[in-house]
Formats: structure tokens, C-alpha cells, sequence
């Protein structure tokens, strides 16, 4: 039985008390909700790779309250120290060279020498960090390979059963995961735009590389893997019209006349349609699907902002699809 936690007090201390004791709860960032376990607990967070069926050559996010708690897990510069002063608490993961003695599992680490912090800026999350008073591993809280979830119903739908709880703190705010940046060698190089901006990050500390190509085999951060984000349906990206037997992913204020269609944002604001997109597709599948549609076609996204992080997820769920232990969920 999975419980649904209130996001008040009682329900905080509760999900606190599950964690410390080596149980799966899943709660709201302002990103999307984590599949939370005490990072420092390696039967915790196998469960969570068994939750998720997630491969376990992944490595995971490990949530702290401050950037004093992350750079006792991972060793800051004068990078980090500036993009934590700027970002955190927020959507950005930085990737640090792990610290001697690291209590964080190896598991959670993927055995890597280093490990990935972020700070989450969400109340609730937030709350949960202080009372448990522990570093919290946590991927998104859907099953591997499928669209990661914004509300605590999308998550009971993935994962009911499978986990002791989930608080229940409503819609995420920013709606695609954080910024993943590694900092862990000279060189700064994004492995997975998100909720804070390349642009923003630049302003902060120069210029950064993009992610690498053509090592999705062995890559860095596994989340960039091709097919990570999928709904049932085929995507078909940058459709301009729509064929009898698609439904219609749209974005901005003139769409294509759609009998089943979901605008991401009517007036093309980028920050809407971030918070909107896994809660359109998993509503537009749904719907195209009871309607005996076989696609979704995707209108163009800029490429700008927030709508590089749209456009990788876009095009990661239209991806041809990998094999499940190839899936990072
Ligand atoms: O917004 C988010 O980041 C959400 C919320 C729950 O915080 N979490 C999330 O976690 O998206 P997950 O596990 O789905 O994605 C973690 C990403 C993956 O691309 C993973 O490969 C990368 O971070 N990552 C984690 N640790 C890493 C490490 N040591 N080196 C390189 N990449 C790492
Ligand atoms: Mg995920």
C-alpha cells in the first residue's frame, strides 16, 4: 500500500520518519517529484532502482537542504561556490568530485568518484530535508523509460504499490528536471539542459560546453540516453500541419485546426509550457489513444531559454526507443 501523505506538518514528519528508516517516498521539487530514499542507505536506494526497474549503471540526484550539506558531499571551487550563490536553492544539479569518505552510497553514485548535488527550492521539499535531516537520493518518481510526473497522481499511477508513500504537495511549478552541469574536472559541461537556463548559467561563470556527441553509449550522465521521456504514442516533432491520424502537441497562439490537441502555451510563453509539458503529454496520449489516434505531432519550439530543455525532452521521447536497460528513466 502506498499512503498519501497531506503536505502539512503530521504528513512531513511521517515521510521523514519513512526515509530514516529506509523506506521510498516520493515528494514535490519544483521540478518534478523525486522518488526520495536516504542517499547514504544502500538497501534504500536499491530500492528505488527496483521501483523504477531503472538500470543501475545510473546515477542519481542527491538532495540537500543547503550548500553547506552539498560541498560536504562533493568538493566545491570557485565555480560551484558562485552558481550555488546564484541558483540554489533551484533547478540546477552540479556533478563535483566526490569527497574523501563521501557517506553517499555507491550505488547512488554509480560507482562514479563523483556525485551530484542539488538543492531543491521547493517548500515542501525543502521541509522534508530538515526534518529527515538526511541527504535524499532521488530520480524522478516514474518508472523507467516513462513521462516523469508533476502531480502526485501521476506518480501513484507509475508507482502505487511499489513505494511506502507519496506527499502530496500539487503541481510542480517548473515541470523538466534541473540543469545537470559537471563541474568535476576543469572544463563545464552541461549533460542535461533544464529549469535554469545555459544563458543564465553563462552570465554566472563563462561559457560552458555543450553536451558531447556521439557517446550516448557511454555517456556521462545516462539521462541524455535517447528515449528516456516516452509517452505510448509516436512523436512526430516540428509538424507545422497535422495528418488524420495524429493528435496535436501545440505551442503558441496559431495552431493547425486539431479534433485532439493540447497547446502548451497559447501565448508561447516558454515557462508555461515547461510547467505543462509532461502533465499535455501523458493527457494527450490518453486522450489520442481512447480516440483510436496512432501519433502526436509536435509544433516547433524555439530554441531559446527554457525551450532547449522542451525541445531535448521532445526529442528524447520521439527518439527511437532503446531496450529497458538502456533507459535511464
Ligand atoms: O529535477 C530533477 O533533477 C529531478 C528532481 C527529483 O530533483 N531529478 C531527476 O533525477 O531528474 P534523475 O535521476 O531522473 O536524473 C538524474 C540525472 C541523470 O541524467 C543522471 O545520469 C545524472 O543526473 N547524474 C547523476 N549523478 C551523476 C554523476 N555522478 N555524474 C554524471 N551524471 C550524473
Ligand atoms: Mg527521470
Amino acid at each position: 500500500m502506498t499512503r498519501i501523505l497531506a503536505a502539512d506538518a503530521a504528513g512531513i514528519a511521517e515521510a521523514a520518519a519513512l526515509l530514516s528508516a529506509g523506506g521510498l517516498v516520493a515528494f514535490p521539487t519544483e521540478t518534478v517529484y523525486g522518488l526520495g530514499a536516504d542517499a547514504t542507505d544502500d538497501r534504500a536506494v536499491a530500492r528505488i532502482f527496483a521501483a523504477k526497474e531503472r538500470p543501475r549503471f545510473n546515477p542519481l540526484i542527491v538532495h540537500v537542504s543547503d550548500q553547506e550539506a552539498a560541498f560536504r558531499l562533493g568538493r566545491s571551487d570557485h565555480r560551484a561556490r558562485a552558481l550555488a550563490l546564484a541558483f540554489w536553492p533551484g533547478p540546477l544539479t552540479l556533478v563535483l568530485p566526490a569527497i574523501a569518505d563521501c557517506p553517499v552510497s555507491l550505488l547512488a553514485r554509480a560507482g562514479l568518484d563523483t556525485v551530484a548535488v542539488r538543492v531543491p527550492a521547493h517548500p515542501v521539499a525543502q521541509a522534508l530535508l530538515a526534518e529527515a535531516g538526511l541527504p535524499i537520493a532521488a530520480p524522478s518518481a516514474n518508472r523507467s523509460g516513462h513521462v516523469s510526473p508533476t502531480t502526485a497522481a501521476h506518480v501513484l499511477d507509475d508507482l502505487a504499490g511499489r513505494i511506502d508513500a507519496v506527499l502530496d504537495g500539487g503541481p510542480c511549478p517548473v515541470g523538466v528536471e534541473s540543469t545537470v552541469l559537471d563541474l568535476s574536472d576543469e572544463g563545464a559541461t552541461l549533460l542535461r539542459p533544464g529549469g535554469v537556463t545555459v544563458e543564465a548559467i553563462e552570465a554566472v561563470i563563462g561559457p560552458i560546453a555543450p553536451p558531447g556527441r556521439g557517446n550516448e553509449a557511454a555517456p556521462k550522465s545516462p539521462g541524455r540516453l535517447t528515449s528516456h521521456y516516452a509517452p505510448s504514442l509516436p512523436l512526430r516533432l516540428d509538424a507545422r500541419s497535422i495528418g488524420p491520424d495524429e493528435a496535436l502537441l501545440a505551442f503558441g497562439p496559431s495552431p493547425p485546426p486539431a479534433a485532439c490537441a493540447i497547446n502548451l502555451s497559447p501565448t508561447g510563453d516558454l515557462t508555461e509550457a515547461a510547467a505543462q509539458l509532461y502533465a499535455a503529454l501523458r493527457a494527450l496520449d490518453t486522450e489520442a489513444r481512447q480516440r483510436g489516434l496512432t501519433r502526436i505531432a509536435v509544433m516547433p519550439i524555439p530554441a531559446q531559454g527554457l525551450g532547449l530543455a522542451i525541445a531535448d525532452r521532445l526529442r528524447r521521447a520521439a527518439g527511437p526507443r532503446c531496450p529497458p536497460d538502456g533507459d535511464s528513466g
